[in-house]
């Protein structure tokens, strides 16, 4: 009994000290009701921020207006670059995890994508984002990343009447949407399966091919798809959707139809684009499955296909794509863009900014979409 009573004590304590990492039990302990922003490429998330000295003094600064840096990847695990100004320090050793926001040497900020240990001013941590969601929101692995930093969300979010939805078990298409989110303006929501570690590869993709098969033999139910996670933006608030699927065995992969079949009624009347990435096969079914899945969708055009063998060349793809789809983020954005400064000369990117030196890309000016 004694070792009973003490086998369950360890149990109880280890549980309760598993129940919750560090990271938490410091959250849960010591935050702010106070909101900060984070904005990148119009896409607002909130950060719930610690309570201290360094975000105290982030606060203030912040009352006097909206905050923009510029940062760059590093280390595959953050994105992080100057402020421009000191906050006061209470540097710990720490092992930051993905969502957090980190102060770095005082005037650093770091946006944690993956773990890393140092000793780092804790500042916040991203609400509510996927490991993979925050590679995709925070632009890992780019450079000269425009991060704004704001105590509402930013003034432009609406601005996005896109959503562009993506499945990716291999990681090409999550490439791809990172592609196509720096030519347009966009939300981005990642599907995800309940299960996890899936391996779809295994057996000559036999697990891929059993899921499809369900699908297949009973269509119209909705236990034939396997279940995903719920997504954080709902394709209701957006008049354009663009699809960005694999093609496994001929067909849409699984997981993506389970998107479009639980949604099918939020997406009718959409502008519906699609881009099926594949090895090597052709897409005409996977556009069959879609007008299967969601039929009354406005197809915005024929859908892209990217292959194996030109997924390298995708940014002239997806550029000329855009092209012959009349895509045209442009009626939202020239709202955004005075009256005065429509016929400027003034060069602004798709985030309504203006740019002073613009690289190659998509711009506008005077009004206008002008590929530089
Ligand atoms: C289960 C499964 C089945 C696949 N079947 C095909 C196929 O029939 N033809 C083909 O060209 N590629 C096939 N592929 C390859 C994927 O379409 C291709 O690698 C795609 O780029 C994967 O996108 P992702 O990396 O975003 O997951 C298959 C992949 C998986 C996982």
């Amino acid at each position: 009994m004694k070792n009973f009573t003490k086998t369950f004590l360890i149990v109880v304590a280890m549980l309760l000290s598993g129940c919750s990492d560090d990271n938490n039990d410091a959250m849960a302990q010591n935050t702010m009701t106070q909101k900060m922003y984070i904005t990148i490429d119009g896409v607002s998330q909130s950060v719930t921020l610690y309570d201290n000295a360094a975000t105290q003094a982030l606060v203030a600064k912040l009352q006097d207006g909206a905050v923009t840096v510029t940062l760059n990847s590093s280390g595959g695990f953050e994105i992080w670059g100057p402020l421009g100004f000191s906050l006061p320090t209470s540097n710990e050793q720490i092992t930051a995890q993905p969502g957090d926001v980190i102060l770095y040497n005082g005037s650093n900020i770091c946006l944690m994508y993956g773990t890393n240990s140092w000793s780092y001013t804790r500042l916040g941590k991203i609400d509510g984002l996927s490991a993979s969601e925050l590679e995709t929101f925070l632009k890992a692995g780019q450079s000269n990343i425009s991060v704004t930093l704001s105590l509402t969300p930013s003034s432009i979010p609406s601005n996005n009447n896109t959503l562009v939805v993506y499945y990716s078990y291999t990681g090409n298409c999550r490439e791809i949407v990172q592609t196509l989110t720096s030519q347009i303006q966009a939300d981005v929501v990642e599907i995800q399966t309940v299960a996890e570690n899936q391996d779809y590869n295994a057996n000559g993709y036999q697990l891929g091919q059993d899921l499809l098969d369900a699908i297949n033999a009973n269509p119209e139910c909705v236990d034939s798809y396997p279940p995903i996670k719920p997504v954080l933006r709902d394709a209701e608030n957006y008049e354009n959707i663009i699809f960005v699927t694999p093609l496994w065995h001929s067909q849409m992969a699984a997981p993506a139809q389970t998107y479009l079949f639980i949604n099918r009624e939020k997406l009718a009347g959409k502008k519906f684009g699609m881009i099926v990435s594949s090895w090597s096969s052709g897409i005409s079914t996977v556009v069959a499955n879609a007008n299967r899945l969601v039929p009354d969708v406005q197809w915005m055009g024929e859908s892209l296909w990217i292959n194996h063998n030109n997924h390298a060349n995708r940014a002239t793809l997806i550029e000329n794509w855009l092209e012959d789809i009349h895509y045209e983020d442009i009626s939202t954005i020239v709202r955004i863009i005075s009256s005065d400064q429509k016929n400027s000369g003034e060069i602004y990117n798709l985030n309504g900014q203006r740019v002073i030196n613009p690289s190659h890309g998509i711009y506008i000016k005077n009004g206008k979409k002008v590929i530089l």
